[in-house]
Protein backbone atom coordinates (compact mmCIF):
# COMPACT_ATOMS: atom_id res chain seq x y z
CA UNK A 1 0.00 0.00 0.00
CA UNK A 2 1.65 3.44 -1.13
CA UNK A 3 -1.30 4.88 1.03
CA UNK A 4 -2.57 6.51 -2.17
CA UNK A 5 -6.64 6.20 -3.02
CA UNK A 6 -8.21 7.21 -6.42
CA UNK A 7 -8.65 10.64 -6.45
CA UNK A 8 -12.53 11.70 -7.66
CA UNK A 9 -12.65 15.63 -6.80
CA UNK A 10 -10.69 18.15 -5.29
CA UNK A 11 -10.94 19.58 -2.07
CA UNK A 12 -12.91 23.47 -2.42
CA UNK A 13 -11.95 24.74 0.73
CA UNK A 14 -11.52 28.43 -0.25
CA UNK A 15 -13.68 31.09 1.51
CA UNK A 16 -15.32 34.32 -0.23
CA UNK A 17 -18.41 33.34 -0.76
CA UNK A 18 -17.22 29.39 -3.42
CA UNK A 19 -19.92 26.86 -1.69
CA UNK A 20 -18.35 24.22 -0.63
CA UNK A 21 -18.94 19.91 -1.58
CA UNK A 22 -17.23 17.09 -0.40
CA UNK A 23 -14.06 16.28 -2.16
CA UNK A 24 -12.49 12.53 -1.68
CA UNK A 25 -8.98 12.15 -0.19
CA UNK A 26 -6.62 10.04 -1.69
CA UNK A 27 -3.68 10.37 1.66
CA UNK A 28 -4.04 7.43 4.12
CA UNK A 29 -2.95 8.35 7.52
CA UNK A 30 -4.12 9.34 11.07
CA UNK A 31 -5.66 12.28 10.11
CA UNK A 32 -8.41 10.71 9.08
CA UNK A 33 -9.35 9.60 12.34
CA UNK A 34 -9.50 12.94 13.29
CA UNK A 35 -11.49 13.80 10.15
CA UNK A 36 -14.09 11.20 11.38
CA UNK A 37 -13.75 11.75 14.80
CA UNK A 38 -14.95 15.17 14.22
CA UNK A 39 -17.53 13.95 12.14
CA UNK A 40 -16.47 15.09 8.30
CA UNK A 41 -15.32 12.25 7.03
CA UNK A 42 -17.54 10.13 4.51
CA UNK A 43 -17.72 5.89 4.83
CA UNK A 44 -15.91 6.45 1.41
CA UNK A 45 -12.84 8.87 2.19
CA UNK A 46 -14.97 11.89 1.21
CA UNK A 47 -13.92 14.55 3.81
CA UNK A 48 -16.10 18.06 4.03
CA UNK A 49 -15.27 21.10 5.49
CA UNK A 50 -16.14 22.10 9.08
CA UNK A 51 -20.04 23.53 9.30
CA UNK A 52 -18.27 26.41 10.78
CA UNK A 53 -16.65 26.97 7.22
CA UNK A 54 -19.38 26.08 5.26
CA UNK A 55 -22.02 28.07 6.70
CA UNK A 56 -19.32 31.24 6.83
CA UNK A 57 -18.95 30.74 2.95
CA UNK A 58 -22.85 30.64 2.72
CA UNK A 59 -23.23 33.97 4.55
CA UNK A 60 -20.73 35.55 1.98
CA UNK A 61 -22.16 34.34 -0.87
CA UNK A 62 -26.00 35.15 0.16
CA UNK A 63 -25.20 38.66 2.05
CA UNK A 64 -26.48 37.41 5.53
CA UNK A 65 -25.56 37.98 9.05
CA UNK A 66 -23.24 35.28 10.27
CA UNK A 67 -24.72 34.25 13.75
CA UNK A 68 -23.04 30.70 12.66
CA UNK A 69 -19.49 31.36 14.65
CA UNK A 70 -19.02 32.13 17.73
CA UNK A 71 -16.48 35.40 17.90
CA UNK A 72 -16.96 38.64 18.69
CA UNK A 73 -17.52 41.87 16.41
CA UNK A 74 -16.62 44.29 18.86
CA UNK A 75 -13.20 44.77 20.40
CA UNK A 76 -12.48 44.24 24.04
CA UNK A 77 -11.15 46.41 26.75
CA UNK A 78 -8.71 49.43 25.61
CA UNK A 79 -6.22 48.59 28.36
CA UNK A 80 -5.67 45.13 26.99
CA UNK A 81 -5.27 46.36 23.61
CA UNK A 82 -3.08 48.58 24.49
CA UNK A 83 -0.37 46.52 26.50
CA UNK A 84 -0.45 44.37 23.08
CA UNK A 85 0.90 47.45 21.38
CA UNK A 86 3.37 48.32 24.25
CA UNK A 87 4.64 44.81 24.15
CA UNK A 88 5.52 45.24 20.59
CA UNK A 89 7.01 48.19 20.91
CA UNK A 90 9.00 47.40 23.85
CA UNK A 91 10.46 44.14 21.68
CA UNK A 92 8.59 41.23 23.21
CA UNK A 93 8.99 39.60 19.83
CA UNK A 94 10.69 36.66 20.36
CA UNK A 95 9.83 32.96 22.11
CA UNK A 96 8.49 33.43 25.30
CA UNK A 97 9.40 30.96 28.22
CA UNK A 98 7.68 26.97 27.22
CA UNK A 99 5.74 27.16 30.22
CA UNK A 100 4.41 30.90 29.28
CA UNK A 101 5.74 34.36 30.52
CA UNK A 102 6.16 34.47 34.22
CA UNK A 103 3.80 37.77 34.28
CA UNK A 104 0.91 35.55 32.55
CA UNK A 105 1.24 32.54 35.02
CA UNK A 106 1.06 34.74 37.81
CA UNK A 107 -1.81 36.48 36.29
CA UNK A 108 -3.80 33.75 35.80
CA UNK A 109 -3.27 32.12 39.29
CA UNK A 110 -3.98 35.28 40.98
CA UNK A 111 -7.13 35.39 38.81
CA UNK A 112 -8.30 31.94 39.62
CA UNK A 113 -7.77 32.37 43.10
CA UNK A 114 -9.84 35.99 43.15
CA UNK A 115 -12.72 34.58 41.52
CA UNK A 116 -13.04 30.78 42.32
CA UNK A 117 -11.21 30.79 46.01
CA UNK A 118 -8.68 28.30 44.58
CA UNK A 119 -4.96 28.56 45.08
CA UNK A 120 -2.49 27.84 42.29
CA UNK A 121 1.44 28.04 42.47
CA UNK A 122 1.90 30.05 39.13
CA UNK A 123 5.32 28.38 39.10
CA UNK A 124 4.17 25.04 38.83
CA UNK A 125 0.85 24.48 38.51
CA UNK A 126 -0.24 26.89 35.37
CA UNK A 127 1.03 26.32 31.61
CA UNK A 128 0.10 28.45 28.86
CA UNK A 129 -0.96 27.18 25.63
CA UNK A 130 -2.17 27.99 22.47
CA UNK A 131 -5.98 28.87 23.19
CA UNK A 132 -8.09 26.59 25.11
CA UNK A 133 -7.60 24.25 21.79
CA UNK A 134 -4.26 23.40 22.34
CA UNK A 135 -4.62 23.08 26.02
CA UNK A 136 -7.84 20.32 25.27
CA UNK A 137 -5.37 18.74 22.24
CA UNK A 138 -1.92 18.54 24.69
CA UNK A 139 -4.00 17.28 27.70
CA UNK A 140 -5.98 14.48 25.43
CA UNK A 141 -2.61 13.26 23.84
CA UNK A 142 -0.92 13.30 27.22
CA UNK A 143 -3.55 11.59 28.92
CA UNK A 144 -5.51 9.09 26.33
CA UNK A 145 -3.96 5.79 24.81
CA UNK A 146 -5.32 3.64 22.25
CA UNK A 147 -8.95 2.01 23.34
CA UNK A 148 -9.23 4.34 26.47
CA UNK A 149 -12.43 5.59 26.63
CA UNK A 150 -13.52 9.58 26.73
CA UNK A 151 -16.84 10.79 27.60
CA UNK A 152 -18.14 14.11 27.15
CA UNK A 153 -21.94 15.26 27.08
CA UNK A 154 -23.78 15.68 23.30
CA UNK A 155 -23.75 17.71 21.47
CA UNK A 156 -19.83 18.76 21.51
CA UNK A 157 -17.25 21.16 20.64
CA UNK A 158 -15.99 19.96 17.67
CA UNK A 159 -12.65 19.48 18.24
CA UNK A 160 -13.23 17.19 21.16
CA UNK A 161 -14.09 14.37 19.09
CA UNK A 162 -11.07 15.16 16.58
CA UNK A 163 -8.50 14.80 19.25
CA UNK A 164 -10.30 11.64 20.89
CA UNK A 165 -10.24 9.92 17.94
CA UNK A 166 -6.51 11.10 16.80
CA UNK A 167 -5.10 10.09 20.28
CA UNK A 168 -7.03 6.47 19.41
CA UNK A 169 -9.64 6.60 22.00
CA UNK A 170 -13.21 5.82 22.16
CA UNK A 171 -15.53 8.67 22.59
CA UNK A 172 -18.06 7.93 24.69
CA UNK A 173 -21.11 10.65 25.35
CA UNK A 174 -24.18 11.40 27.44
CA UNK A 175 -26.63 13.22 25.24
CA UNK A 176 -28.07 16.14 27.46
CA UNK A 177 -31.64 17.32 26.88
CA UNK A 178 -33.73 20.41 26.98
CA UNK A 179 -34.61 22.43 28.44
CA UNK A 180 -32.09 21.95 31.26
CA UNK A 181 -29.26 20.20 28.70
CA UNK A 182 -28.08 18.62 32.27
CA UNK A 183 -26.45 15.36 32.05
CA UNK A 184 -28.61 13.25 35.01
CA UNK A 185 -26.53 11.17 37.62
CA UNK A 186 -28.20 7.82 36.29
CA UNK A 187 -26.88 8.73 32.56
CA UNK A 188 -23.40 9.72 34.23
CA UNK A 189 -22.92 6.20 35.90
CA UNK A 190 -24.22 4.68 33.34
CA UNK A 191 -21.48 6.10 31.13
CA UNK A 192 -18.42 6.03 33.27
CA UNK A 193 -16.69 2.54 32.98
CA UNK A 194 -13.43 0.74 33.70
CA UNK A 195 -11.73 2.26 30.78
CA UNK A 196 -12.34 5.77 31.11
CA UNK A 197 -9.29 7.34 31.00
CA UNK A 198 -10.82 11.65 30.42
CA UNK A 199 -14.11 12.59 31.54
CA UNK A 200 -14.04 15.94 29.47
CA UNK A 201 -16.24 18.31 30.56
CA UNK A 202 -17.53 21.63 28.81
CA UNK A 203 -18.81 24.03 31.93
CA UNK A 204 -20.35 26.40 30.81
CA UNK A 205 -21.47 24.33 27.60
CA UNK A 206 -21.54 25.35 24.18
CA UNK A 207 -23.74 25.35 22.39
CA UNK A 208 -26.64 25.11 25.35
CA UNK A 209 -25.44 27.84 27.96
CA UNK A 210 -25.99 25.08 30.46
CA UNK A 211 -23.75 25.31 33.72
CA UNK A 212 -23.03 21.98 36.03
CA UNK A 213 -24.37 22.91 39.11
CA UNK A 214 -21.87 21.81 42.37
CA UNK A 215 -23.82 18.42 43.06
CA UNK A 216 -23.02 17.25 39.40
CA UNK A 217 -19.44 18.30 39.93
CA UNK A 218 -19.23 16.29 43.12
CA UNK A 219 -20.91 12.98 41.51
CA UNK A 220 -18.49 13.42 37.91
CA UNK A 221 -15.24 14.06 40.50
CA UNK A 222 -16.47 10.76 42.81
CA UNK A 223 -17.12 8.57 39.50
CA UNK A 224 -13.86 9.40 37.94
CA UNK A 225 -11.55 8.77 41.26
CA UNK A 226 -13.91 5.25 41.29
CA UNK A 227 -12.40 4.37 37.94
CA UNK A 228 -9.13 6.63 38.21
CA UNK A 229 -9.75 9.07 35.27
CA UNK A 230 -8.59 12.60 35.17
CA UNK A 231 -11.17 15.45 34.63
CA UNK A 232 -10.31 17.88 32.01
CA UNK A 233 -12.66 20.82 32.66
CA UNK A 234 -13.12 23.41 29.74
CA UNK A 235 -14.47 26.26 31.07
CA UNK A 236 -13.35 28.72 28.56
CA UNK A 237 -16.89 30.71 28.91
CA UNK A 238 -16.38 31.08 32.89
CA UNK A 239 -16.71 34.59 33.09
CA UNK A 240 -19.77 35.23 30.65
CA UNK A 241 -22.77 33.73 32.84
CA UNK A 242 -26.12 35.36 33.16
CA UNK A 243 -27.48 34.63 36.89
CA UNK A 244 -25.90 32.07 38.81
CA UNK A 245 -21.66 32.14 39.51
CA UNK A 246 -19.40 29.59 37.74
CA UNK A 247 -18.52 26.71 40.00
CA UNK A 248 -14.68 25.54 38.53
CA UNK A 249 -14.08 22.23 38.93
CA UNK A 250 -11.17 22.90 40.56
CA UNK A 251 -13.50 24.30 43.31
CA UNK A 252 -14.17 20.75 44.32
CA UNK A 253 -11.51 19.25 46.61
CA UNK A 254 -11.69 15.84 45.81
CA UNK A 255 -10.55 17.05 42.04
CA UNK A 256 -7.40 18.53 43.02
CA UNK A 257 -4.85 15.86 42.48
CA UNK A 258 -6.60 14.64 38.88
CA UNK A 259 -8.18 17.00 37.48
CA UNK A 260 -6.95 19.64 34.10
CA UNK A 261 -8.47 23.51 34.04
CA UNK A 262 -9.10 25.16 30.72
CA UNK A 263 -9.19 28.37 30.17
CA UNK A 264 -8.88 31.19 27.48
CA UNK A 265 -8.34 34.83 27.42
CA UNK A 266 -10.30 34.88 23.94
CA UNK A 267 -14.14 34.99 25.08
CA UNK A 268 -13.48 37.12 28.01
CA UNK A 269 -11.46 40.35 26.44
CA UNK A 270 -12.84 39.69 22.89
CA UNK A 271 -9.47 38.77 21.76
CA UNK A 272 -10.05 35.21 19.89
CA UNK A 273 -7.77 35.45 17.44
CA UNK A 274 -4.77 36.18 20.01
CA UNK A 275 -5.00 32.40 21.10
CA UNK A 276 -3.50 32.68 24.80
CA UNK A 277 -4.82 30.06 26.80
CA UNK A 278 -4.00 27.88 30.07
CA UNK A 279 -4.42 24.93 31.81
CA UNK A 280 -4.18 24.61 35.57
CA UNK A 281 -3.32 21.56 37.16
CA UNK A 282 -1.21 19.61 39.75
CA UNK A 283 2.42 19.87 38.99
CA UNK A 284 2.77 16.44 37.52
CA UNK A 285 -0.06 16.67 35.40
CA UNK A 286 1.54 20.34 34.15
CA UNK A 287 4.44 18.36 33.51
CA UNK A 288 2.64 15.47 31.45
CA UNK A 289 0.98 17.97 29.17
CA UNK A 290 3.95 20.14 28.67
CA UNK A 291 5.57 17.61 27.19
CA UNK A 292 3.44 17.21 24.52
CA UNK A 293 2.61 20.82 24.20
CA UNK A 294 6.15 21.89 23.22
CA UNK A 295 5.95 19.74 20.29
CA UNK A 296 3.01 21.09 19.05
CA UNK A 297 3.51 24.57 19.17
CA UNK A 298 6.58 25.11 21.60
CA UNK A 299 4.95 29.02 22.32
CA UNK A 300 2.82 31.32 20.85
CA UNK A 301 1.67 34.85 21.24
CA UNK A 302 4.72 36.90 23.07
CA UNK A 303 3.31 40.19 23.07
CA UNK A 304 0.19 39.13 23.97
CA UNK A 305 1.15 36.94 26.70
CA UNK A 306 1.36 40.32 29.15
CA UNK A 307 -1.86 42.17 27.02
CA UNK A 308 -3.96 38.93 28.74
CA UNK A 309 -1.99 38.97 32.00
CA UNK A 310 -2.95 42.81 32.31
CA UNK A 311 -6.94 41.50 31.29
CA UNK A 312 -7.16 39.14 33.81
CA UNK A 313 -5.87 41.95 36.79
CA UNK A 314 -8.86 44.39 35.45
CA UNK A 315 -11.08 45.06 38.38
CA UNK A 316 -14.07 43.04 39.23
CA UNK A 317 -16.09 45.47 37.68
CA UNK A 318 -14.99 45.02 34.40
CA UNK A 319 -16.12 41.55 34.52
CA UNK A 320 -19.64 41.92 36.24
CA UNK A 321 -20.15 44.24 33.22
CA UNK A 322 -18.53 41.89 30.51
CA UNK A 323 -21.10 39.57 31.69
CA UNK A 324 -24.05 41.91 31.90
CA UNK A 325 -23.40 43.36 28.17
CA UNK A 326 -23.55 39.89 26.91
CA UNK A 327 -26.67 39.36 28.75
CA UNK A 328 -28.54 42.43 27.55
CA UNK A 329 -27.43 40.93 23.64
CA UNK A 330 -28.73 37.46 24.61
CA UNK A 331 -32.38 38.73 25.64
CA UNK A 332 -32.32 40.94 22.29
CA UNK A 333 -31.43 37.82 19.59
CA UNK A 334 -33.88 35.66 22.49
CA UNK A 335 -36.80 38.01 21.60
CA UNK A 336 -36.24 38.11 18.02
CA UNK A 337 -36.03 34.95 17.84
CA UNK A 338 -39.13 34.28 19.55
CA UNK A 339 -40.91 36.38 17.76
CA UNK A 340 -39.92 34.61 14.59
CA UNK A 341 -41.54 31.49 15.68
CA UNK A 342 -38.56 29.71 17.72
CA UNK A 343 -38.71 28.46 21.05
CA UNK A 344 -35.74 29.69 22.28
CA UNK A 345 -34.05 27.78 25.31
CA UNK A 346 -32.25 30.60 27.52
CA UNK A 347 -28.76 29.83 27.88
CA UNK A 348 -27.24 30.80 31.60
CA UNK A 349 -24.08 31.35 30.03
CA UNK A 350 -21.68 31.45 26.96
CA UNK A 351 -21.72 33.24 23.51
CA UNK A 352 -25.07 30.64 21.66
CA UNK A 353 -28.28 30.32 21.78
CA UNK A 354 -30.22 27.10 20.94
CA UNK A 355 -33.40 27.28 19.41
CA UNK A 356 -36.68 25.00 18.19
CA UNK A 357 -37.73 25.34 14.97
CA UNK A 358 -40.06 22.80 15.07
CA UNK A 359 -42.85 25.38 15.35
CA UNK A 360 -41.71 26.23 12.19
CA UNK A 361 -42.85 23.17 10.58
CA UNK A 362 -38.75 22.74 10.60
CA UNK A 363 -37.64 19.01 11.37
CA UNK A 364 -34.57 18.10 9.20
CA UNK A 365 -32.62 21.59 10.91
CA UNK A 366 -29.31 20.80 8.52
CA UNK A 367 -31.61 21.46 5.33
CA UNK A 368 -33.25 24.32 6.81
CA UNK A 369 -30.21 26.19 8.46
CA UNK A 370 -28.36 26.03 4.72
CA UNK A 371 -32.07 27.84 3.60
CA UNK A 372 -32.18 30.55 6.09
CA UNK A 373 -29.97 32.39 4.76
CA UNK A 374 -31.80 32.81 1.47
CA UNK A 375 -34.91 33.03 3.08
CA UNK A 376 -34.15 35.54 5.76
CA UNK A 377 -30.57 36.77 5.20
CA UNK A 378 -29.03 35.35 8.62
CA UNK A 379 -27.00 32.19 9.51
CA UNK A 380 -26.95 29.63 12.26
CA UNK A 381 -25.62 26.57 12.77
CA UNK A 382 -27.84 23.09 12.94
CA UNK A 383 -26.77 21.24 16.58
CA UNK A 384 -26.83 18.29 14.37
CA UNK A 385 -23.67 18.84 13.10
CA UNK A 386 -22.24 18.77 17.06
CA UNK A 387 -24.51 15.59 17.17
CA UNK A 388 -22.96 11.57 16.47
CA UNK A 389 -24.95 10.34 13.69
CA UNK A 390 -26.87 7.62 16.11
CA UNK A 391 -28.41 10.77 18.36
CA UNK A 392 -28.73 13.23 15.91
CA UNK A 393 -32.83 12.59 15.59
CA UNK A 394 -33.58 14.09 18.84
CA UNK A 395 -32.01 17.03 17.82
CA UNK A 396 -33.14 17.25 14.46
CA UNK A 397 -35.36 20.69 14.87
CA UNK A 398 -32.96 22.68 16.78
CA UNK A 399 -30.51 25.38 15.47
CA UNK A 400 -27.57 27.40 17.19
CA UNK A 401 -26.87 30.91 16.74
CA UNK A 402 -24.40 32.53 17.88
CA UNK A 403 -25.04 36.34 20.17
CA UNK A 404 -21.81 37.68 20.84
CA UNK A 405 -22.36 40.36 18.08
CA UNK A 406 -23.10 44.46 18.06
CA UNK A 407 -26.51 45.40 19.35
CA UNK A 408 -27.40 47.11 15.77
CA UNK A 409 -25.81 43.63 13.76
CA UNK A 410 -28.79 41.47 16.32
CA UNK A 411 -31.21 43.75 16.07
CA UNK A 412 -31.30 43.86 12.51
CA UNK A 413 -31.01 39.95 12.26
CA UNK A 414 -34.22 40.15 14.41
CA UNK A 415 -35.71 42.56 11.91
CA UNK A 416 -34.53 40.09 9.49
CA UNK A 417 -35.73 36.89 11.19
CA UNK A 418 -39.11 38.18 11.70
CA UNK A 419 -40.03 37.86 7.63
CA UNK A 420 -39.78 34.08 8.21
CA UNK A 421 -43.03 34.01 9.87
CA UNK A 422 -44.89 36.55 6.76
C1 LIG B 1 -16.08 25.04 24.39
C2 LIG B 1 -14.95 25.70 23.70
N1 LIG B 1 -13.69 25.34 24.04
C3 LIG B 1 -12.64 25.91 23.44
C4 LIG B 1 -12.79 26.88 22.48
C5 LIG B 1 -11.59 27.45 21.81
O1 LIG B 1 -10.90 28.33 22.62
P1 LIG B 1 -9.57 29.02 22.08
O2 LIG B 1 -9.96 29.99 21.02
O3 LIG B 1 -8.99 29.66 23.27
O4 LIG B 1 -8.71 27.95 21.51
C6 LIG B 1 -14.07 27.28 22.11
C7 LIG B 1 -14.24 28.29 21.05
O5 LIG B 1 -15.30 28.44 20.47
C8 LIG B 1 -15.17 26.68 22.74
O6 LIG B 1 -16.43 27.03 22.43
Amino acid sequence: MNGLRPTQGLLNAAGGGRHYRWSTMTIAGPWERAARGAMLLGADATLRPTVFAEMSALATATGSINLGQGFPDEDGPAEVLEAARAAISSGLNQYPPGPGMPVLREAIAEHHERFHGVAVDAATEVLVTAGATEGIAASLLALVSPGDEVLTVEPFYDSYGAIIALAGGVHRTVPVAPPSFLPTPEALRAAVTERTRVILLNNPHNPTGAMLPRETLELIAELAASVGATIVADEVYEHLTFGDEHVTLASIPATRENSITIGSGGKTFNTTGWKIGWIIARPELVQAVLAVKQFLTFVNGAPFQPAIAAGLRLPDSFFHQTAATLRAKRDLLASGLEAAGFRVHLPQAGYFIVADASALGVTDGAAFARELPHRAGVVGIPVTALVSEGNRPQYSSLLRFAFCKRVDVLEQAAERLAGLKL
